[in-house]
Protein backbone atom coordinates (compact mmCIF):
# COMPACT_ATOMS: atom_id res chain seq x y z
CA UNK A 1 0.00 0.00 0.00
CA UNK A 2 1.67 3.41 -1.24
CA UNK A 3 0.01 6.00 0.83
CA UNK A 4 -1.13 9.71 -0.54
CA UNK A 5 2.33 11.36 0.12
CA UNK A 6 3.07 14.86 -0.15
CA UNK A 7 5.77 15.66 -1.97
CA UNK A 8 7.59 18.77 -2.95
CA UNK A 9 9.60 18.68 -6.25
CA UNK A 10 12.12 21.37 -6.56
CA UNK A 11 15.03 22.20 -8.66
CA UNK A 12 18.02 20.82 -7.15
CA UNK A 13 19.89 24.22 -6.97
CA UNK A 14 16.64 25.53 -4.96
CA UNK A 15 15.96 22.47 -2.86
CA UNK A 16 17.86 23.93 0.46
CA UNK A 17 16.22 27.32 -0.06
CA UNK A 18 12.73 25.62 -0.28
CA UNK A 19 12.90 22.78 2.86
CA UNK A 20 14.98 26.24 5.08
CA UNK A 21 11.56 28.32 4.52
CA UNK A 22 9.46 25.30 5.34
CA UNK A 23 11.82 25.06 8.60
CA UNK A 24 10.92 28.52 9.23
CA UNK A 25 7.63 28.51 8.74
CA UNK A 26 6.79 25.44 10.86
CA UNK A 27 9.67 26.76 13.96
CA UNK A 28 7.02 29.89 13.86
CA UNK A 29 3.63 28.21 13.92
CA UNK A 30 5.03 26.10 16.32
CA UNK A 31 6.01 28.90 18.54
CA UNK A 32 2.89 30.60 17.79
CA UNK A 33 0.95 27.97 19.07
CA UNK A 34 3.13 26.34 21.89
CA UNK A 35 5.78 29.11 22.50
CA UNK A 36 8.74 26.36 21.85
CA UNK A 37 10.01 24.78 19.03
CA UNK A 38 11.59 21.09 19.25
CA UNK A 39 13.81 20.26 16.12
CA UNK A 40 15.36 17.25 15.34
CA UNK A 41 18.51 17.33 12.78
CA UNK A 42 19.28 14.41 10.32
CA UNK A 43 22.91 14.08 9.48
CA UNK A 44 24.94 12.49 6.27
CA UNK A 45 25.63 14.68 3.02
CA UNK A 46 22.09 16.26 2.01
CA UNK A 47 21.12 18.88 5.16
CA UNK A 48 24.65 20.30 5.24
CA UNK A 49 23.46 22.90 2.50
CA UNK A 50 19.79 23.71 4.16
CA UNK A 51 21.84 24.23 7.71
CA UNK A 52 23.95 26.58 5.67
CA UNK A 53 20.75 28.65 4.19
CA UNK A 54 19.17 28.51 7.90
CA UNK A 55 21.74 30.00 9.36
CA UNK A 56 22.78 32.88 7.25
CA UNK A 57 20.61 36.40 6.36
CA UNK A 58 17.92 37.10 5.63
CA UNK A 59 16.61 33.61 6.89
CA UNK A 60 18.62 33.14 10.23
CA UNK A 61 17.24 36.70 11.28
CA UNK A 62 13.62 35.38 10.55
CA UNK A 63 13.57 32.59 13.42
CA UNK A 64 13.09 33.16 16.78
CA UNK A 65 16.01 30.94 18.07
CA UNK A 66 15.76 31.41 21.73
CA UNK A 67 12.59 29.66 21.37
CA UNK A 68 14.34 26.98 19.93
CA UNK A 69 15.92 23.42 21.23
CA UNK A 70 17.73 21.41 18.62
CA UNK A 71 18.16 17.40 19.46
CA UNK A 72 19.92 14.68 16.97
CA UNK A 73 18.16 12.01 15.53
CA UNK A 74 20.77 9.97 15.13
CA UNK A 75 24.63 10.10 15.87
CA UNK A 76 27.74 8.40 15.12
CA UNK A 77 29.43 7.15 18.25
CA UNK A 78 33.05 9.47 17.53
CA UNK A 79 34.15 12.69 19.32
CA UNK A 80 31.97 15.73 18.52
CA UNK A 81 35.07 17.09 16.71
CA UNK A 82 35.39 14.48 14.49
CA UNK A 83 34.09 15.04 11.01
CA UNK A 84 31.72 12.10 10.95
CA UNK A 85 29.96 13.23 13.37
CA UNK A 86 26.04 14.59 13.01
CA UNK A 87 26.71 17.03 15.64
CA UNK A 88 30.17 18.53 13.94
CA UNK A 89 28.26 18.92 11.08
CA UNK A 90 25.36 21.23 12.72
CA UNK A 91 27.92 23.11 14.48
CA UNK A 92 29.71 23.77 11.35
CA UNK A 93 27.16 24.63 8.84
CA UNK A 94 24.16 26.07 11.08
CA UNK A 95 24.83 26.71 15.09
CA UNK A 96 28.44 28.27 14.86
CA UNK A 97 26.95 31.07 12.80
CA UNK A 98 23.38 31.83 14.09
CA UNK A 99 24.58 33.97 16.94
CA UNK A 100 22.81 34.81 19.69
CA UNK A 101 20.11 34.51 21.72
CA UNK A 102 20.90 31.30 20.01
CA UNK A 103 18.39 27.87 20.26
CA UNK A 104 19.01 25.40 22.92
CA UNK A 105 20.69 22.89 22.06
CA UNK A 106 20.97 18.68 22.85
CA UNK A 107 23.94 16.92 21.32
CA UNK A 108 24.28 12.89 21.60
CA UNK A 109 27.00 12.64 24.38
CA UNK A 110 29.70 10.11 22.38
CA UNK A 111 31.96 10.89 25.35
CA UNK A 112 30.98 7.42 27.32
CA UNK A 113 32.45 4.55 27.20
CA UNK A 114 30.01 2.89 24.93
CA UNK A 115 27.28 4.10 22.36
CA UNK A 116 24.92 2.11 25.02
CA UNK A 117 25.23 4.29 27.71
CA UNK A 118 25.46 7.24 25.00
CA UNK A 119 21.80 5.93 23.99
CA UNK A 120 20.37 5.56 27.81
CA UNK A 121 21.81 9.17 28.96
CA UNK A 122 19.99 10.79 25.51
CA UNK A 123 16.58 8.60 26.16
CA UNK A 124 16.68 10.28 30.07
CA UNK A 125 17.85 13.50 28.89
CA UNK A 126 14.95 13.74 26.62
CA UNK A 127 12.19 12.48 29.30
CA UNK A 128 13.55 14.90 31.20
CA UNK A 129 12.89 17.75 28.60
CA UNK A 130 9.73 16.84 27.84
CA UNK A 131 8.58 15.62 31.43
CA UNK A 132 7.24 11.87 30.80
CA UNK A 133 7.74 9.04 32.60
CA UNK A 134 9.63 5.76 31.69
CA UNK A 135 7.60 4.33 28.44
CA UNK A 136 6.14 7.63 27.32
CA UNK A 137 7.52 9.42 24.05
CA UNK A 138 8.33 12.59 23.66
CA UNK A 139 6.29 14.93 20.56
CA UNK A 140 8.64 16.59 18.82
CA UNK A 141 7.61 19.06 17.12
CA UNK A 142 9.55 19.10 13.81
CA UNK A 143 11.91 16.02 12.57
CA UNK A 144 14.25 16.38 9.26
CA UNK A 145 15.22 12.65 8.16
CA UNK A 146 17.08 12.00 5.41
CA UNK A 147 16.76 8.27 3.34
CA UNK A 148 19.69 5.77 2.34
CA UNK A 149 20.11 4.18 -0.91
CA UNK A 150 19.36 0.92 0.93
CA UNK A 151 16.39 2.67 2.50
CA UNK A 152 17.57 3.50 6.22
CA UNK A 153 16.62 6.58 7.71
CA UNK A 154 18.19 8.15 11.22
CA UNK A 155 20.33 5.07 12.36
CA UNK A 156 17.48 2.61 11.69
CA UNK A 157 18.95 0.11 8.96
CA UNK A 158 16.72 -2.78 6.92
CA UNK A 159 16.87 -5.87 8.95
CA UNK A 160 17.60 -3.83 12.24
CA UNK A 161 15.51 -4.58 15.34
CA UNK A 162 13.01 -1.49 15.96
CA UNK A 163 12.56 -1.60 18.85
CA UNK A 164 8.84 -0.74 18.63
CA UNK A 165 5.99 -0.44 21.21
CA UNK A 166 8.13 -0.87 23.79
CA UNK A 167 8.50 2.30 24.92
CA UNK A 168 11.97 2.84 23.70
CA UNK A 169 13.05 6.29 22.86
CA UNK A 170 16.56 5.67 21.55
CA UNK A 171 19.21 2.72 21.37
CA UNK A 172 22.50 2.13 20.32
CA UNK A 173 22.96 0.31 16.93
CA UNK A 174 25.74 -1.99 15.87
CA UNK A 175 26.72 -2.43 12.18
CA UNK A 176 29.55 -4.47 10.58
CA UNK A 177 29.64 -1.98 7.68
CA UNK A 178 30.48 0.88 10.32
CA UNK A 179 33.60 1.74 11.51
CA UNK A 180 31.91 3.00 14.28
CA UNK A 181 28.03 2.11 16.35
CA UNK A 182 25.37 4.42 16.14
CA UNK A 183 22.91 6.23 18.35
CA UNK A 184 19.74 6.28 17.14
CA UNK A 185 16.17 7.44 18.17
CA UNK A 186 13.78 4.93 17.96
CA UNK A 187 11.00 4.93 15.33
CA UNK A 188 8.11 5.74 17.96
CA UNK A 189 10.23 8.86 18.98
CA UNK A 190 11.10 10.21 15.45
CA UNK A 191 7.56 9.28 13.86
CA UNK A 192 5.17 10.68 16.55
CA UNK A 193 6.27 14.34 15.66
CA UNK A 194 3.79 16.80 14.79
CA UNK A 195 5.61 17.24 11.33
CA UNK A 196 8.07 14.57 9.35
CA UNK A 197 10.02 16.67 7.35
CA UNK A 198 12.34 14.11 4.63
CA UNK A 199 14.59 15.18 2.10
CA UNK A 200 15.98 13.34 -0.35
CA UNK A 201 18.66 14.84 -3.18
CA UNK A 202 19.98 13.50 -6.77
CA UNK A 203 19.79 10.91 -8.73
CA UNK A 204 21.28 8.08 -6.79
CA UNK A 205 18.15 8.47 -4.42
CA UNK A 206 15.83 8.10 -7.24
CA UNK A 207 15.33 4.61 -7.02
CA UNK A 208 15.06 4.44 -3.40
CA UNK A 209 12.67 7.57 -3.40
CA UNK A 210 10.40 5.60 -5.61
CA UNK A 211 10.64 2.33 -3.69
CA UNK A 212 9.94 4.44 -0.43
CA UNK A 213 6.77 6.76 -1.43
CA UNK A 214 5.36 4.04 -4.01
CA UNK A 215 6.45 0.69 -2.95
CA UNK A 216 4.95 -1.48 -0.62
CA UNK A 217 7.87 -3.29 0.86
CA UNK A 218 7.66 -3.59 4.84
CA UNK A 219 8.87 -1.48 6.99
CA UNK A 220 11.66 -3.91 7.91
CA UNK A 221 13.00 -3.94 4.32
CA UNK A 222 12.47 -0.31 3.48
CA UNK A 223 12.61 1.56 6.85
CA UNK A 224 11.92 5.06 5.54
CA UNK A 225 8.94 3.63 4.55
CA UNK A 226 7.64 4.16 8.38
CA UNK A 227 6.54 7.37 6.48
CA UNK A 228 3.59 6.02 5.34
CA UNK A 229 2.39 4.79 9.01
CA UNK A 230 1.82 8.67 9.36
CA UNK A 231 2.01 10.39 6.07
CA UNK A 232 -0.70 12.90 7.05
CA UNK A 233 2.30 14.70 8.67
CA UNK A 234 5.18 13.80 6.34
CA UNK A 235 6.24 16.15 3.59
CA UNK A 236 9.03 14.40 0.71
CA UNK A 237 11.24 17.45 -0.47
CA UNK A 238 12.94 15.82 -3.20
CA UNK A 239 15.07 17.09 -5.92
CA UNK A 240 14.27 16.48 -9.32
CA UNK A 241 16.77 14.40 -9.88
CA UNK A 242 16.22 12.10 -7.21
CA UNK A 243 12.23 12.50 -8.54
CA UNK A 244 13.06 10.30 -11.43
CA UNK A 245 11.83 7.30 -11.19
CA UNK A 246 8.72 8.75 -9.24
CA UNK A 247 5.23 7.97 -11.51
CA UNK A 248 4.23 11.39 -13.58
CA UNK A 249 1.60 12.69 -10.69
C1 LIG B 1 23.43 9.52 9.17
C2 LIG B 1 22.09 10.10 8.80
C3 LIG B 1 21.42 9.19 7.83
C4 LIG B 1 21.26 9.99 6.55
C5 LIG B 1 21.09 9.07 5.37
C6 LIG B 1 21.15 9.88 4.06
O1 LIG B 1 23.85 9.64 10.32
O2 LIG B 1 24.06 9.00 8.26
O3 LIG B 1 21.33 10.53 9.78
O4 LIG B 1 20.21 8.66 8.21
O5 LIG B 1 20.17 10.87 6.67
O6 LIG B 1 22.15 8.13 5.39
O7 LIG B 1 22.43 10.43 4.00
P1 LIG B 1 22.90 11.40 2.81
O8 LIG B 1 22.21 12.70 3.03
O9 LIG B 1 24.39 11.49 2.99
O10 LIG B 1 22.49 10.74 1.53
Amino acid sequence: MSSKANIEIVEPRLLAGVVADEVIASIEESISERGTCSVVLCGGKTPGAIYRVLSKPPRVQEVDWANVKIFWGDERFVPHEDTQSNFHLAQETLLDDIGTPGPKVFPIDTSLKSAKDGAKKYSELIRKEFSIDEGEMPKFDIVLLGVGEDGHTASIFPGSEFKRGEGEICYSVKRSEDQFDRITLSADALFGARKVIFIARGENKANIVQRTIEGSDPVEIVPARLYAEVSEVVTWFVDSEAALSLSAT
